[in-house]
């Protein structure tokens, strides 16, 4: 077949065959299909669709295009999670070490921010000596030693994805439900784990933006999983406001310290979604038999202080100086030469905080980067004093902003205004977790 038969094909309305997909896509990644034929391709996507059967091969034939990781020789049930990009989301460096703490076994591979959202690996290396590029053999001997790693993503680990990743990027075709699904499931499937907790976000920092898209998605991922002989299941949480009240590196990973040394309640939604993903991860792997059981668990190597000295030892094995993990020393690494205030433009209740706008105003500041080559500042970002449904005053500090470089500071603080919807009464209370999807 042609190329632009396959691209024909679909534009159609028809089920691709395996051999057509593995066509298009291994011809892409080889450089043979050239990057117009594949933004037909994904554009007919985004409006035709794909069947459950053809998303599950292009998840297998995207996972196949590059290395995959075999953790086999690890003893137990090794489980992984992934968050679909949040702000303020700093739950793996919290509930990964809470997981391993209680017997389970953590190998998880992590990628960067890109936009407004942040990424564990740009978290880790806030810390000094921290290196998230290692050898298979070294991870897999921190998952033995430790019951727990997280590392940067192999060079060649789905190399389908980061080409066609970019491709969407710059298309117009990030927003298919298929190409989420097969682009995550990938590189989570690749990676070698064999249970996967997702945590798949809603909500205006979300790429769901509703609860009916939200699940859709999930269950595509847990059945696409499941048609590949992996345990899977997703949990809907809500990203209509950061889930943290830290935004930014060193900030998200101070935020972490001081969870895991019970300096956060139990109540936060940044605990409690943590909490919600350990017994999953727990009962996903067999370590527990109950949620109760789960939480019992977590809550004991919360309390105990085992948590935070898995953290410690984490970033230990990867080369860090593990004496910052500690909730006293922790506030050396987000050292800034300015904070600055932000007050609300006006008295009320915030009704709305939308996330991406946030995001984006801690990315101005150098916590994130807007192209891949750009550079980060570890130090700078934002902390939020007041959450949705709480009562604003003009007088009131909103959030101060961590700052070392002013040059966009001007336009961050303007976007943060607009990121606050004010009205005269309270709020009714929204869920944080909108269920948990096991098919
Ligand atoms: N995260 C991914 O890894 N891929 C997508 O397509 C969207 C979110
Ligand atoms: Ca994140």
């Amino acid at each position: 077949m042609r190329i632009v038969d396959i691209v024909e094909k679909k534009r159609d309305g028809g089920e691709l065959t395996r051999a057509e997909i593995e066509q298009l896509v291994l011809g892409y990644v080889k450089g043979e299909v050239p990057d117009y034929q594949v933004s037909a391709f994904l554009m007919a996507v985004v409006f035709r669709g794909m069947t459950d059967q053809e998303t599950a091969t292009l998840t297998d034939v995207m996972m196949a295009s590059g290395d995959t990781v075999d953790l086999s020789s690890l003893p137990g049930i090794k489980v992984d999670k992934h968050s679909t990009g949040g702000v303020g989301d700093t739950t793996t460096l919290i509930v990964a070490p809470l997981v391993a703490a209680c017997g389970g076994t953590v190998a998880k591979m992590s990628g960067r921010g890109l936009g407004h959202t942040g990424g564990t690996l740009d978290k880790l290396e806030a810390i000094p000596g921290v290196s998230i590029e290692q050898p298979m053999d070294a991870f897999m001997d921190m998952v033995r030693m430790n019951g727990l790693a997280v590392i940067g993503q192999s060079g060649n680990l789905v190399p389908a994805d980061k080409k066609l990743y970019a491709l969407r990027d710059v298309t117009g075709t990030i927003a298919s439900i298929p190409l989420i699904a097969s682009s995550v499931m990938s590189k989570k499937l690749a990676a070698g784990a064999d249970a996967i907790v997702l945590d798949v976000k809603v909500g205006s920092g979300a790429f769901m933006h509703t609860v009916e898209e939200a699940r859709k998605l999930a269950s595509l991922m847990v059945r696409i999983g499941k048609k590949l002989h992996r345990r899977v299941e997703a949990v809907l949480t809500d990203m209509d406001q950061p889930l943290g009240l830290a935004v930014g590196n060193a900030l998200e990973v101070q935020e972490a310290v001081n969870a895991l040394s019970g300096l956060v309640g139990e109540e936060e939604p940044l605990m409690e979604v943590s909490l919600l993903l350990g017994e999953r991860m727990l009962l996903l792997s067999d370590v527990a038999h109950s949620q109760e059981e789960a939480r019992t668990m977590l809550l004991d190597a919360l309390h105990s202080g085992r948590g935070l000295k898995k953290l410690r030892a984490m970033i230990e094995a990867l080369g860090g100086d593990g004496s910052y993990i500690d909730a006293n020393k922790i506030s050396e690494l987000c050292k800034v030469k300015q904070m600055v205030p932000v007050y609300p433009p006006k008295d009320g209740y915030l009704h709305a905080l939308d996330a991406e706008k946030i995001g984006v105003a801690s990315q101005m500041l150098g916590a994130g980067r807007a192209k891949k080559e750009d550079a980060i500042d570890p130090a700078v970002g934002l902390v939020l004093h007041k959450r949705v449904g709480d009562r604003l005053q003009t007088d009131e500090p909103f959030c101060t902003l961590y700052v070392n470089d002013s040059t966009q500071l001007k336009e961050a603080v303007a976007l943060i205004e607009a990121s606050m919807t004010i009205g005269e009464k309270q709020p009714e209370a929204k869920p944080l977790v909108f269920g948990i999807v096991k098919e």
